[in-house]
This record gives structure tokens, C-alpha cells and sequence, in this order.
């Protein structure tokens, strides 16, 4: 069943959570889309994890592109979302909204989804017909300006990321992303707003739960410290590439099963 934004809240309203993974390539977003992954984010986190950035900040509108088309094509079932990178909403709104215009004609994604708290972008982009979904707390882009990767939303600044929240809702986001902050701020704000929240380092409180598909399979060298590993990716390729290694040198591979008469 194709899954859509209303989907989503559907799932909300009956108290039933769902799954969401990045994905930046059409062989694991099948994989992802026919194991019944709900949502499948095509985050510029593949700056990171793809490109060998240190942070986001130099991803642009055509990587995402490049990368939300291999998602979309393997992609059945799951809502596609794509991120806008930095540097490609944050002049104006007709900036914003001529970036999704391109991101949903040249993906074909399902909706895009853009960071903090940006209530004028949000609306200008819904009401071309382009769902939004928003994304607060530690926000990626920001990373310079929030001096590193760090928890959000503690002491007095909880109060104003609920009402930054409520503002996304108010300008038609249909969904949020919780980044990194505590778990009981989450779950606030997770029963306060009528749209689905995504946590990721927010607590179980959220409507849906989100991971990065590397620290998920345990391919990243330095997974956060909320990323579950659900597999140990990492060694077992390493494993594998030495045994290829050992089977090439003393010619146990190709054998015969491999070879044309
Ligand atoms: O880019 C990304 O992968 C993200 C997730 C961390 C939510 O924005």
C-alpha cells in the first residue's frame, strides 16, 4: 500500500508508531521500501555518510537531486522525502519554493523536507501544493552556529522549540522531525501538535522513529550514541574483503563454477 502524508497522521490518531530510514541509492531503498519501511528519507546526511563531508553545510540542490531520483526509482510503498540542503530555502521564499518545485519535478519525491524553524518557507511551499515536512532541535545545517553537536531543547529553551513547533504546524508542515532533545520535551510537544513527530535522539515519546541507514547497519565508523545497530555491517564487509583477498592470492577464487568453457 502506498503510504502518503495522510498516511501518516492516520497512524498517529490511532496510536500506531512507524519506521522511517535514509536511503540515498535504489538498492537500499528497495531493500528498505519491500521490508515495509514506512518512510524513506533521502537526508543530506549523505554529505556525510556518501560524500565524506564533515558536516552538511556543502551538499547541494543537485546532489539531492542526483540522489532523491536513484531513491524514488527503487521505491514502491514508502513516502519519499527529500532534504533541502543548506543554502537552498534560507534566502527567501521565493528561493524555497522555487527549489522544491525542482526537487519535486526532477525526483519525483513525495514531499521535501527543510530545517528549523521557518514558518514563511513552510506556508509558501504548501501552498503551491508541495507537502513540507519540518525538521527542529539539533539541526544539522546549523552545526557552526549551535557550536557542535549538541542536545537541544534543555532549561529555558524548551519553551520556545514547542512554540516553534506549533508554528510549523500552524504554516501546514505535516510532519516534524525531533532531533536530539530530551525525551520528555518530545514527548510534550509529540502530544500537543495534531501532526505525526519523527524522532531521532528524542525518546520513544514520538509518533515514528528515524535512523540513518549506515548507523542503523552499523557501516559508520562513529554512530551517536541513540543509533541502534541492527547489524555489524562494517566488520562483516571487512571480513568479507579479506577472504576475497586470501581466495584471490592462492587462486581459490574464480573456480570453476565462475569460469566460462
Ligand atoms: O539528513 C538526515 O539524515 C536527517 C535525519 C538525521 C533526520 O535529516
Amino acid at each position: 500500500m502506498k503510504i502518503r502524508t495522510g498516511t501518516l497522521s492516520q497512524l498517529k490518531q490511532r496510536g500506531m508508531k512507524f519506521s522511517c530510514l535514509t536511503s540515498y541509492d535504489a538498492l537500499t531503498a528497495g531493500i528498505f521500501d519491500q521490508a515495509g519501511i514506512e518512510v524513506l528519507l533521502v537526508g543530506d546526511s549523505a554529505g556525510n555518510v556518501v560524500l565524506g563531508y564533515d558536516t552538511t553545510v556543502p551538499v547541494t540542490l543537485d546532489q539531492m537531486l542526483h540522489f532523491g531520483r536513484a531513491v524514488k526509482e527503487a521505491t514502491s510503498n514508502a513516502l519519499v522525502v527529500v532534504d533541502m540542503p543548506f543554502g537552498s530555502y534560507e534566502v527567501s521564499t521565493e528561493q524555497a519554493l522555487a527549489s522544491a518545485i525542482r526537487i519535486m519535478k526532477e525526483t519525483g519525491a513525495d514531499a521535501v523536507k527543510l530545517e528549523g524553524s521557518r514558518a514563511e518557507a513552510v506556508k509558501r511551499i504548501v501552498d503551491a501544493g508541495i507537502p513540507v515536512m519540518g525538521h527542529l532541535g539539533f539541526t544539522p545545517q546549523s552545526v557552526n552556529q549551535l557550536s557542535g553537536f549538541k542536545v537541544q531543547g534543555r532549561g529555558d529553551s524548551a519553551a520556545a522549540l514547542l512554540e516553534d513547533a506549533k508554528g510549523l504546524e500552524a504554516a501546514g508542515a505535516f510532519a516534524l522531525v525531533l532531533e536530539m532533545i530530551p525525551a520528555k520535551l518530545a514527548a510534550e510537544i509529540s502530544q500537543e501538535l495534531q501532526i505525526p513527530t519523527i524522532g531521532i535522539g528524542a525518546g520513544v515519546g514520538c509518533d515514528g522513529q528515524i535512523l540513518v541507514w549506515t548507523d542503523f547497519a552499523g557501516l559508520s565508523d562513529r554512530s551517536p550514541k541513540f543509533a541502534k545497530k541492527y547489524l555489524d555491517l562494517r566488520v562483516q564487509l571487512s571480513e568479507a574483503a579479506a577472504a576475497y583477498i586470501e581466495d584471490v592470492r592462492t587462486e581459490s577464487f574464480p573456480g570453476e563454477e565462475h569460469s566460462f568453457n
